[in-house]
């Protein structure tokens, strides 16, 4: 399934959205903090390995196998990535710290690109399903007095998936106490103090293969395989209403 253009292709494609080209394990493997900082302090346990989404692969309705399979291919190698970034800030010497150029600097980016992609990454697949749904009565409810109705929120999550390159997103802003949706072109442009309730990778690599030029029909089919229901269940989770 995998042709060698595609990978190869995709590859590309991580390496222009996370920013990993300017990682390299040869200049991060250097000397071990010779400031004496551990570096360790925001590393996170990654003992659980990747999500396992094979259920997804050839289920899809309206998305290819080889598409799926690839898109799942490419979070695993973000989780990968992400765990080796963990392990490589340990041996990165923090005394040589600049904000024009120095591998503190590059790793800093890195991570937080990296952490990121890899949260929405799950977001995105945790919330598919091969079954047809419509969302809950509660759900719409949230949507209606944020947004007007069901369909005006679609009308501007639509706009703004189509107005960027990475991610559009239904989020929970803590700070203004309601359902908001946002745009980014990198994933470390995350609002802070929201919570996502509903992703759509808006990269190339999401749709490309099964619909090139054609972001909208991808849309229209991703919205039909959108589980409505882990979608409420986050909402509760957030807004405890
Ligand atoms: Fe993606």
């Amino acid at each position: 399934m995998d042709s060698n253009p595609i990978n190869r292709r995709t590859f590309l494609w991580i390496v222009a959205g996370t920013g990993l080209g300017l990682v390299s394990s040869g200049r991060a493997a250097g000397a071990a903090n010779k400031a004496g900082a551990s570096g360790s302090g925001h590393a996170r346990s990654l003992t659980s390995g990747p999500k396992d989404y094979k259920r997804l692969v050839g289920s899809l309705e309206g998305f290819s196998a080889a598409l799926v399979q690839e898109h799942v291919r490419i979070y695993r190698e973000y989780y990968y990535e992400f765990e080796r970034e963990n392990a490589r800030d340990r041996f990165i010497d923090l005394a040589t710290s600049d904000s024009l150029n120095s591998n503190w600097r590059d790793h800093c980016h890195a991570w937080l690109n990296l952490r990121n992609a890899l949260v929405l990454h799950e977001n995105y697949f945790d919330a598919l399903t091969p079954l047809s749904m419509d969302p809950g009565d509660r759900l719409k409810r949230a949507l209606t007095d944020a947004f007007g109705s069901f369909d005006q929120w679609w009308v501007k999550f639509r706009a703004t998936a189509l107005a960027v390159q990475a991610w559009a997103a239904l989020v929970w802003d803590e700070m203004l106490g309601r359902p908001v949706v946002i745009g980014i072109d990198n994933s470390n442009q995350w609002a802070i103090g929201s919570s996502p309730l509903l992703v759509v990778d808006m990269a190339e690599h999401a749709y490309c293969l099964d619909y090139v030029g054609r972001p909208v029909a991808y849309l229209d089919a991703w919205r039909k395989r959108v589980n409505w229901k882990v979608v409420e269940a986050r909402l509760l989770k957030v807004a405890r209403s």
